[in-house]
């Protein structure tokens, strides 16, 4: 029996661009090999930065593009730390973001997440000037959940009044398989008071490890000292591969496909999950990305259920890896990004089992 894995925020090998992007390298490396082979800019390859910046109606200068987005963050991070900035995150909320802030040693709050997205009144009683809210507002890793349009308005609004800044982080945002699109709270912060994170990960390959971030002009030169504390130069070759592939039309195509893909999956893992545990268990829906959230019943620990999957060939995240100071036990994050419809309906028909079983014994 083959491993079923909803662990790891994957693409499958079929969401991958592989033909076209070995193309585009070969371009590359044609049209600017010289450029592309040597070493490069702590902020980037400046078309590419270029590119990014037209796409967010911003000046070029605030883009770094970073080897994936969770060194973004990790950069962006150690500065404000360093400055005494408490973090309020989501709860639950991204792990490996989690253990950054943990090494760092910050101060950090966290905030429930309701159905859509941060509780706003929750946050309105503990921010104040100084804070950093870091935020994963459209379909969250691990929730899935979307900050609604009301509420990210609010948001905007809150921290503003405050004196806050917000941290947003946006690698799934551009895969929408449903529902209409919700503005990012970079546009409606016309982009101040918010740093953006954003990924070619999950839109174009993980491989490629690119990344970026937008700072406000005067974080700038601090990054990129911290860039240049860390490698010599960013990956230009294939940020230069990854310009002709989003500039030579590319792009959409492959986000097309990725979304029927996940769509796809995501259709696959809710039948089979209401077919196997709409009696006992609940989950989140959501419209895009790669995960959901199974709040399990009340008594089943998803630390058990992950042991016991495992020796049956199915593997997750439990749900309390996501939380910085406590909470998730009985919950599971499910990742439908890797494996395929048929191998989903399977792996959730042995999880079905397993839960409804420990669920039984817990009663
Ligand atoms: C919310 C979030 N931020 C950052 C990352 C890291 O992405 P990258 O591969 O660009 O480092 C991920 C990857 O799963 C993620 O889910």
């Amino acid at each position: 029996m083959g491993v079923i894995s909803f662990a790891r925020g994957m693409p499958g090998p079929d969401l991958l661009p592989i033909a076209e992007f070995a193309d585009c390298a070969r371009a590359a490396l044609e049209r600017d090999g010289a450029t592309a082979l040597n070493y490069g800019p702590p902020g980037g390859y400046p078309p590419l930065r270029e590119w990014i910046a037209g796409r967010h109606d911003i000046d070029p200068g605030r883009v770094i593009v970073t080897n994936g987005s969770l060194q973004g963050f990790s950069f962006v991070a150690r500065h404000l730390v360093k400055g005494g900035a408490r973090f309020i995150v989501e709860a639950p909320c991204y792990d490996r973001s989690l253990s950054i802030l943990r090494r760092l040693g910050a101060e950090v709050e966290q905030i429930e997440l309701a159905d859509d997205g941060l509780d706003i009144d929750a946050l309105a009683g503990t921010v104040r000037a100084g804070d950093v809210v870091y935020t994963i507002p459209t379909f969250q890793n691990p929730s899935g959940r979307t900050l609604s349009r009301e509420n990210r308005f609010r948001l905007i609004e809150l921290v503003r009044e405050r004196g806050a800044l917000v941290f947003e982080d946006d690698p799934y945002g551009e895969l929408r398989f449903e529902g209409d699109p919700l503005p990012r709270l970079f546009e409606l912060a016309d982009g101040q008071g918010v740093v953006f994170l954003s990924s070619f990960s999950k839109t174009v390959a993980p491989g490629i490890r690119t990344g970026y971030v937008i700072l406000p002009e005067e974080l700038v030169p601090e990054i990129e000292a911290l860039v240049l504390e860390n490698y010599v130069s960013p990956a230009i070759f294939v940020e230069a591969a990854l310009y002709d592939f989003v500039t030579g039309g590319g792009y959409e195509p492959n986000l097309e496909r990725v979304r029927d893909g996940l769509r796809i999956r995501r259709d696959a893992m809710t039948s089979a999950l209401g077919r196997e545990l709409a009696e006992s268990a609940t989950w989140s829906r959501p419209e895009g990305g790669y995960f959901l959230w199974l709040d399990l019943p009340t008594g089943v620990s998803g630390e058990a259920l992950l042991t016991r999957a495992s020796e049956d060939d199915v593997t997750f995240i439990k749900g309390a890896d996501f939380f910085f100071h406590g909470g998730g036990e009985e919950a599971a994050r499910l990742a439908y990004s890797f494996a395929t419809a048929p191998e989903i309906d399977k792996g959730i028909g042995r999880l079905g089992r397993l839960v409804r079983a420990a669920a039984a014994v817990a009663a």
